[in-house]
């Protein structure tokens, strides 16, 4: 039997089907406040009518400090919810359902987006476009706040869940990686102190929406980086997570941009992160959500009917073509026209992302 087109749940939330869009930073809000455009607006319609079972916004800013790039758009404000939910009303409308993703870019927020970096612990490396300073006590009490308010904000906004994100080298998953976090206050040193942060995290965003709302994570697995977060390690923070009152979890791993592979030619190069989703399974019985490579509806059936996925998260085949789900349970595709460039990261203001390949 197909499971691709079934229904399952994260928490409370039904879903009426496997597919989910991986969040995706759309740059397309005004770049001096982070309010939505009404391309953001227009795009999360198309995603909506194009048979995605839930949309993941891109990240959005829960804080001044943590706008990752230009054009991010913002959660950090009570003034931002109205045009927050013009956009969610907009896809309700449309039959479909969104989950907020929200972020603090930390030690990787663009140059021109804030005023200097802020890390766990000074860093200053290459793959860094500015040398990072370590974070305050106070600081690190006040982002836990915001990342509460904000989750707070997307549930008056009528989104349907939110999505913590700690992965790919952001803010939450900095905290959790050894190579990142080299604190000797209670805030770092072992697993359990390099966790408190998402722990903290997630406890004061359930105080704020309560424990029906559905809230779920986007987790990077390992760092892959010497002396960084290990599968391993990741698993066990997995293991952790249903006690810390997540509703799910959605696999990636790497940090910045190597997340995001490239070439995917065939099946045996997509699921690439399935390894990671085989450690975690044994840890946990949350929902598990796979993203990385998923191109074909072969190999997507085969992950959820092997029981190692619940659902399948695509990022760039929607790019190319937001209405690739409706395409798929129809028949008129098998897989994904997605060449896996990358040529769809939105490189100049007023751009946003789109599909740039010569297909
Ligand atoms: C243009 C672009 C923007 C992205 N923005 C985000 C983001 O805001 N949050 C996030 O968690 N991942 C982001 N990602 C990563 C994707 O969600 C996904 O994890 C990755 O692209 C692998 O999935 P895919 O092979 O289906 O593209 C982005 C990827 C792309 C290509």
């Amino acid at each position: 039997m197909s499971l691709l087109f079934t229904p399952a749940k994260i928490g409370n939330l039904e879903i009426p089907n496997r597919i989910i869009r991986s969040a995706t930073a759309e740059c397309m809000a005004d770049d001096s406040d982070g309010v939505p455009k009404e391309a953001l607006k227009s795009l999360w319609v198309e995603l909506a009518k194009g048979g995605t079972g839930l949309i993941i916004s891109g990240h959005l800013y829960i804080h001044p400090s943590g706008k990752g790039h230009p054009e991010m758009t913002g959660i950090y404000a009570d003034e931002l919810i109205p045009s927050l939910k013009e956009c969610v009303d907009a896809v309700h409308n449309a039959g479909g359902l969104i989950a907020a993703q929200i972020n603090h870019g930390g030690m990787q927020c663009a140059v021109e987006s804030v005023n200097g970096t802020i890390a766990p612990s000074a860093i200053d490396e290459d793959f860094l476009k500015q040398p990072a300073r370590e974070m305050s006590r106070d600081e690190i009490e006040v982002l836990i706040d915001a990342f509460a308010q904000a989750a707070r904000r997307a549930k008056e906004a009528g989104f349907d869940a939110v999505q913590l994100h700690a992965a790919h080298g952001y803010l939450v998953s900095q905290f959790i990686s050894p190579y990142v976090n080299k604190r000797t206050d209670e805030w770092g040193g072992d697993l359990q102190g390099r966790t408190r942060f998402l722990r903290e995290v997630a406890r004061a965003v359930r105080e704020r929406v309560g424990d029906d709302y559905p809230l779920f994570i986007k987790f990077g697995m390992e760092d892959g980086k010497e002396g960084g977060l290990t599968a391993t390690e990741g698993a066990e923070v997995v293991a952790m997570m249903k006690e810390m009152g997540l509703d799910g979890v959605e696999i990636s791993g790497g940090v910045g941009k190597s997340s995001v592979r490239k070439g995917i030619k065939s099946a045996s190069r997509e699921a690439y992160f399935r390894p990671l989703l085989q450690l975690a399974r044994k840890k946990t019985n949350l929902p598990l959500i796979i993203v990385g490579g998923m191109r074909s509806k072969a190999v997507m059936e085969e992950v959820l009917s092997s029981g190692d996925a619940d659902f399948v998260s695509l990022s760039r085949p929607l790019i190319n073509d937001p209405n690739f789900p409706n395409l798929l349970k129809s028949g008129e595709v098998e897989k994904s026209a997605c060449i896996s460039s990358s040529n769809c990261w939105a490189e100049n203001l007023n751009e946003g992302i789109a599909c740039k390949c010569p297909i």
